[in-house]
């Protein structure tokens, strides 16, 4: 598919701050995509991560920018989203948080020309799509472009522009998701991803609830092209997510996993915990992302120093009860396994 010679048409989502080069690498060395989630990184830190990962593999793997949102800023929300976090930061042992900046400036238009500088195989966007020019440069640069959708009117936008393939992403998924268009639907992947791939003709890549080589098969029979998998890369052992936040998800069950704005302004999966269950009751009156995001950042990064894991945004999919602590060359091994199995059995199933 896409000429990537996948061994498995698996795709390690992109994960801002939890991907590795490691992860990344084993992904791809395994034979899958292993794909760099770039979203917090500056111009810099994103080419130090691609040289890394080159030095680690060979072979093919992606990298993942978001499209800069520039939500007007309302100083009342701010102030407002401000006071409601000033006890916590007390809690934690921080100070008072005396920023004037609601929103720090995007690495996107850095990210673009080292992306295109390092010739990097597969560059997918989400959060909005790319201006057309861009995805022209790309694909003249010889790298694939992929978009993210979330309805199926996302997926006809992705097409329209141009673009290799696109990932559409059920609600199941955890994390953010990538939607474009007003307003946020919340549709299954099972509905999803079949009306997608009838109504579009670039390849389409399944994502959300994916753990193991069933949900794989599952995907390529109603039409996927490959599967992006991100909260069972996540709990592998070459992931950078927090140690809590990984035991989290391997003790989770299919309830646990909310959407929430608390943490960045924008909805995303994640396990429940005390700040975002305490945040409830303001999520329609935050500050939209990325200004919710910065102001919980020093939060996050105080709860991870202090093992405080109820101030952590814990994102995880529906499925966490299929999660496996194990390395990414065993998760590949097993999927294989399992994607052949499933087959088998539904064959055999089919001849009664
Ligand atoms: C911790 C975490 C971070 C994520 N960060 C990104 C990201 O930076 N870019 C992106 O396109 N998707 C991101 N996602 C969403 C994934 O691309 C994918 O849609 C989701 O993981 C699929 O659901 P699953 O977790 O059940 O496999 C993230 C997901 C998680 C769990």
């Amino acid at each position: 598919m896409l000429g990537l010679s996948l061994k498995l048409p698996v795709w390690q989502a992109p994960m801002a701050g939890v991907t590795t080069p490691e992860l990344v690498a084993a992904v791809s060395n395994a034979g899958g995509l292993g794909n760099i989630g770039a979203g917090y990184l500056s111009g810099e830190q994103t080419e130090a991560f691609i040289r890394e990962v080159k030095r680690l593999t060979d072979a093919s793997f992606g990298i993942n920018l978001f499209v800069p949102e520039n939500p007007a800023a309302d100083i009342e929300k701010v102030e407002k989203a401000k006071k409601r976090l000033a006890p916590y930061r007390k809690e934690l042992g921080m100070e008072a948080d005396r920023s004037n900046s609601v929103a720090s400036a995007s690495a996107y238009p850095e990210q673009l020309a080292v992306v295109l500088k390092e010739k990097v195989p597969v560059c997918s966007f989400t959060f909005g799509l790319p201006e057309a020019d861009v995805v022209e440069q790309l694909k003249a640069n010889q790298t694939l472009v992929i978009g993210t959708a979330t309805t199926v009117e996302e997926a006809a936008a992705v097409e329209q522009l141009g673009m290799d393939a696109v990932v559409v992403q059920g609600s199941e998924a955890g994390g953010h998701r990538g939607s474009f268009q007003e307003p946020e639907s919340l549709i299954g992947l099972m509905s999803l991803l079949p009306q997608a791939v009838q109504e579009v003709s670039i390849p389409v890549i399944a994502a959300g609830g994916i753990m193991n080589g069933q949900g794989v098969a599952a995907a390529l029979c109603l039409g996927a092209a490959a599967v992006q998998m991100g909260t069972a890369f996540l709990v592998t052992k070459e992931s950078g997510a927090h140690p809590l936040h990984k035991e989290a998800i391997l003790t989770a069950d299919e309830t646990a996993a909310m959407l929430t704005k608390a943490f960045s302004g924008k909805s995303a999966r994640g396990i429940a915990n005390r700040f975002l269950m305490e945040m409830k009751d303001m999520e329609n009156d935050l500050p939209p992302y990325p200004v919710q995001n910065a102001l919980t950042s020093g939060i996050r990064k105080q709860a991870g120093k202090l093992k405080n894991r109820e101030f952590l945004s814990l994102w995880c999919g529906q499925s966490p009860r299929l999660s496996r602590h194990q390395t990414v060359a065993e998760l590949m091994e097993m999927l294989d396994r399992e994607v052949k199995k499933a087959f088998q059995s539904g064959r055999e199933r089919i001849k009664g």
